[in-house]
């Protein structure tokens, strides 16, 4: 069996089941409201999240309604966090096509995005569970702060790890460990295995954005997001942050400030790209992204083995070996 179908085999029939209700809990009479859902419907993300939600909760138990629900409203949450995201970042192209602000414009990807949110709002209410209720709520929250705090970081001039870290768990691990948390949840787990599927979630959370920076550094249209955003949007990521602590190189320091300043030209941009390539930084990100897939892996073990546990390791290694 290849890696994508060991990850979905022992949830095929549910993947089905939240495919249909997250097409039933998305419809507006609203004209444009509903050319909007039509644009976005067109172009399936790549599920990581729901698929993660189910399959924490076959872990513990069997898939119920909450569990389903719960996915719905995090894959909901995460379309949102998108669309708004795309408005923050200027970006034009999401899932290989034209993003909502660049399909339509800024306002109505803000309102639309908001109307996302509130619908997923509206599923997690489903779920009937105060306590996935709130961790969807503490969520948006989480969420917000993230890119607000990434927002922040732009002009500062510091460039420590420990700053991108606390914006890579807030604006993506977030999401990521609410869903094994929710999913978890939704089956009645017991405290210690909903926590420990919480902390699961983080591990594979922080994997997940360190991979997605690295693309950045790289030109590949197969992504379908442009590459090459984040240093436009004043933006360093892990392996530049590496580079610039361990290579006293004053060229390299003024790039930087650049960058931070926002002011980099592409040709600036590409010699910081390729100071860090020459540098290690890649390499360097690369081994800090298997060192969280390690303690991923070694939650996982005292598990006893079983085809949603082969699942979830296989989906560890899709995260961290993923070409999109
Ligand atoms: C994109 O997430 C946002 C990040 C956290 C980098 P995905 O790459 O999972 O997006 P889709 O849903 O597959 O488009
Ligand atoms: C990820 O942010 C999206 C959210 C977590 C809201 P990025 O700006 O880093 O991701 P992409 O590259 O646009 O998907
Ligand atoms: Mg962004
Ligand atoms: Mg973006």
């Amino acid at each position: 069996m290849d890696n994508s179908s060991i990850i979905t085999s022992p949830i095929t029939a549910e993947l089905e089941a939240f495919k249909a209700l997250f097409a039933s809990s998305l419809s507006s009479s609203n004209e444009l409201l509903g050319r909007v859902i039509a644009h976005i419907r067109r172009k399936q993300g790549k599920m990581m999240r729901p698929m993660l939600v189910l399959l924490a909760a076959k872990l513990h138990g069997t898939v119920t309604d909450a569990t389903l629900h719960a996915a719905v409203a995090l894959e909901l949450l995460h379309t949102a966090s998108l669309v708004h995201d795309d408005v923050v970042d200027e970006s034009s192209e999401r899932r290989g096509q034209p993003s909502v602000n660049a399909a339509f414009n800024n306002k109505v990807a803000v309102l639309s995005g908001d109307y996302l949110l509130a619908t997923s709002l509206v599923q997690v209410s489903l779920t009937r569970k105060h306590d996935i209720i709130g961790v969807v709520s503490l969520l948006g929250q989480d969420l917000a702060e993230g890119e607000l705090l990434q927002l922040s970081n732009v002009r500062n001039m510091d460039y420590s790890e420990q700053v991108y870290f606390d914006v890579i768990r807030k604006k993506t691990a977030a999401l990521f460990s609410a869903c094994t948390k929710a999913g978890a949840l939704s089956v009645d787990a017991s405290a210690e295995e909903v926590e420990r599927a919480r902390l699961l979630g983080e591990y594979i959370g922080i994997c997940f954005q360190i991979r997605d920076d690295i693309f950045d550094y790289y030109d590949n249209p197969a992504i379908g997001k442009p590459t090459g955003n984040d240093m436009l949007e004043g933006k360093l990521t892990l392996p530049a942050l590496y580079v610039l602590r361990t290579v006293a190189d004053p060229e390299a320091r003024r790039l930087a400030v650049r960058v931070k300043q926002g002011e980099a030209t592409s040709e600036e941009i590409a010699s910081l790209i390729a100071f860090t390539k020459r540098h290690g930084g890649i390499e360097y990100a690369v081994r800090t992204m298997h060192d969280y897939r390690e303690r991923a892996f070694r939650l996982l073990a005292p598990l006893p083995e079983s085809p949603v546990r082969r699942a979830l390791e296989a989906y560890l290694d899709y995260v961290v070996e993923r070409t999109k």
